[in-house]
């Protein structure tokens, strides 16, 4: 860890209090000097670090910086075995848990990032992911089921992710299948999952789960290109009640549970009661064209059973859908 790092994750651990610049300073075994010279650098950076004579320096309580001992605090046990790590900045957490994945990290390395320079979506869109205006994290997972139960990931996830918003913020969500979380009307939430598959076996070498979740309007509003689709979770400004922090625990707390007994499908249930789509004339999106459908049902695969204009009646796997009005 960085001195900065260390004065953030010192200060966040006793947040509202004080703590001398000499005690940080033994503590971490630098000078004084630097670590007021951190401290003006995270000033900068938007900490909100108050510095007062004789006492010392204190994060204010309403601080809302993604932290790992933040997070830490309000895991459930579920969780708690998870290896957390928060970045200011990244270019995608998914790319950064593929390497890890890749040089042999085990299951369980979750890679939280404020931002994201190049936060990729599904079908190969980017993902909107500027600073504070989102939680951006990948969880690396090396399940021991077929490649082809996947797509049960994605779902327990997706309702990981919807009952942990109700939980953070009172509010209702509903899915949009395949895994979009939808708040009034609005995308609050993507999640891409990407898998490699081995040959040998068809089973999963690693999966990372990536999601991304709009948490606070950015300042200037969302780009053009998203603004009628995209809402964050929470109204108003950031920065109160740890809120980033407290639904990054309980998303990965929840989803840790789903994950831990994925074989009884238990969150398809919660899958279906919110889904946006089952009964909804929809459009099937396809490498053909875009197809007029309805939207039967969703089964225990969570593939979405269709019904064309023709009759004929389909079960997608995967896939893209809008819904018409
Ligand atoms: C979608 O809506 O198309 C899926 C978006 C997934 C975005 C998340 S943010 C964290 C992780 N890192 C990425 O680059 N993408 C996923």
């Amino acid at each position: 860890m960085t001195v900065k790092e260390s004065i953030v994750s010192l200060l966040d651990s006793s947040k509202g209090t004080y703590i001398s610049g000499e005690n940080i300073a033994s503590r971490l075994s630098v000078t004084r000097s630097a670590v007021w010279k951190a401290i003006k650098a995270l000033q900068s950076e938007g900490y909100h670090i108050e510095a007062v004579t004789n006492k010392g320096y204190s994060l204010s309580p309403d601080t809302d910086i993604l932290s790992v001992q933040s997070i830490l605090k309000y895991l459930d046990n579920s969780a708690k075995a998870l290896r957390i790590e928060v970045h200011k900045t990244v270019s995608s957490t998914n790319s950064i848990a593929r390497e890890l994945a890749m040089a042999g990290e085990p299951e369980g390395r979750v890679v939280v990032s404020e931002e994201q320079t190049n936060g990729r979506g599904r079908r190969g869109r980017r993902f909107f992911s500027s600073a504070g205006a989102g939680i951006y994290m990948s969880l690396l997972l090396r399940p021991t089921f077929s490649a082809v139960d996947a797509a049960l990931l994605t779902a327990a996830a997706a309702v990981a992710v919807a009952v942990a918003i109700e939980q953070v913020s009172g509010r209702k969500t509903q899915i949009k299948w395949v895994n979009d979380i939808y708040m009034d009307g609005k995308k609050v939430c993507g999640i891409l999952t990407e898998a490699s598959s081995s040959l040998e076996n068809g089973g999963l070498e690693y999966a990372i789960l990536g999601i991304g979740i709009n948490s606070f309007e950015p300042q200037g509003g969302y780009p053009n290109d998203i603004a009628d689709i995209a809402a964050p979770v929470f109204n108003g400004e950031s920065g109160t009640e740890d809120v980033r922090n407290r639904l990054a625990a309980a998303v990965l707390s929840s989803f840790m549970v789903y994950y831990g007994e994925l074989d009884s499908k238990a969150f398809l249930q919660e899958y279906k009661k919110r889904s946006l789509v089952i009964g909804k004339n929809i459009t099937v999106i396809n490498g053909t064209g875009s197809i007029p459908a309805q939207a039967l049902d969703i089964d225990d695969v969570c593939h979405l059973k269709v019904r064309y204009e023709d009759g004929r009646e389909e079960y997608l796997s995967s896939g893209e859908i809008s819904i018409r009005v």
